[in-house]
């Protein structure tokens, strides 16, 4: 049985109407990287969030978005610094990088707010000290809703990140258009990326959009890479949000 810590809202910043990223001060929490926590305003309505920060960080931080006929995330998008926010006290998840066998590259796949486990992270050592190749992949509707571009700025400056973007409802220079398993599937997202996404060399994270999830995973079987089991090890390692 998880506790709940009480945890408060140090502020919540609005990158949209519908985007919003909640940094919490609660009393500390042992996790890892890539590991989500369910969090509530009452203990009877709690849903998991992933941790943006990484596990040394002392102030936790969530990264939403508001599902307008949902029952929390409007809620959140609305607290203010000073609110209550409770925390579970059992973070869970295997969207790790303890659970990735040795490669050569990381691809770091993601849509919408699934980008939050990973830019936990990419603010840890590990990825640096294990991967030739770190690349991150962020695919959102509209430019607009590419955020962390500072937190991605300075862990490009410090480590050799290959960061790519999709925005898929209007053109946007500097990004791909279109969808993640069509640009796996033509070879956009290597090409992009500049290193080769194949079952030799790749291990691929995704995290988001549960239809993306699937797509993308088709698209990665036609080029050999499949799931990664601990008992049957491959190269695709998965979150769904929703
Ligand atoms: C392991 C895990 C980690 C998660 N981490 C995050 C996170 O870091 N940030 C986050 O915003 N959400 C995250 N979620 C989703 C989150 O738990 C809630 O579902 C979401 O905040 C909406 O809550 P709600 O009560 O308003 O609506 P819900 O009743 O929970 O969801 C209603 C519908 O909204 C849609 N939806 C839910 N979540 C999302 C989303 N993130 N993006 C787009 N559409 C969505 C789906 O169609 C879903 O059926 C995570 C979910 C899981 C299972
Ligand atoms: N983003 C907004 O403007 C906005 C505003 C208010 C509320 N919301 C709420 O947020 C929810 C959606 O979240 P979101 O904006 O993160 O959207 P999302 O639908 O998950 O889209 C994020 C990215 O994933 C792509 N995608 C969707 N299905 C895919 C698939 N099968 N394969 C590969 N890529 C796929 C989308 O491409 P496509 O564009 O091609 O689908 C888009 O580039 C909505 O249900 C709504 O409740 C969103």
């Amino acid at each position: 049985m998880s506790k709940w810590l009480e945890g408060r809202v140090i502020e919540n910043r609005h990158w949209t109407d519908s985007l919003f990223s909640l940094r919490v001060e609660a009393p500390r929490l042992a996790f890892q990287a890539g590991q989500f926590v369910r969090i509530a305003l009452e203990e009877s309505l709690a849903r998991p969030f992933s941790f943006v920060n990484p596990p040394h960080d002392p102030l936790l931080e969530f990264y939403g978005i508001v599902v307008p006929e949902g029952p929390l995330s409007p809620r959140l998008a609305q607290l203010r610094a000073g609110e209550r926010l409770l925390v579970a006290s059992n973070p869970a998840g295997f969207l790790i990088l303890p659970e990735v066998p040795p490669a050569q590259t990381l691809w770091l796949v993601s849509t919408g707010t699934g980008i939050a486990p990973f830019l936990s992270i990419v603010r840890t050592p590990e990825p640096w000290q294990r991967f030739a190749n770190v690349v991150l992949v962020h695919a959102v509707r509209h430019a607009r809703e590419l955020v962390y571009q500072d937190t991605i700025g300075r862990i490009a400056k410090a480590h050799a990140l290959r960061y790519v973007t999709f925005v898929s409802r209007e053109a946007a220079p500097g990004s791909l258009s279109g969808r993640i398993p069509a640009a796996i599937r033509d070879g956009r997202l290597e090409k992009a990326a500049g290193v080769a996404l194949d079952a030799q060399t790749s291990h691929v994270m995704l995290c988001g959009n549960p239809d993306m999830l699937k797509d993308a995973q088709g698209a990665l079987a036609e080029r050999g890479l499949r799931k990664h089991r601990r008992r049957n090890p491959g190269h695709v390692t998965v979150e769904s949000f929703w």
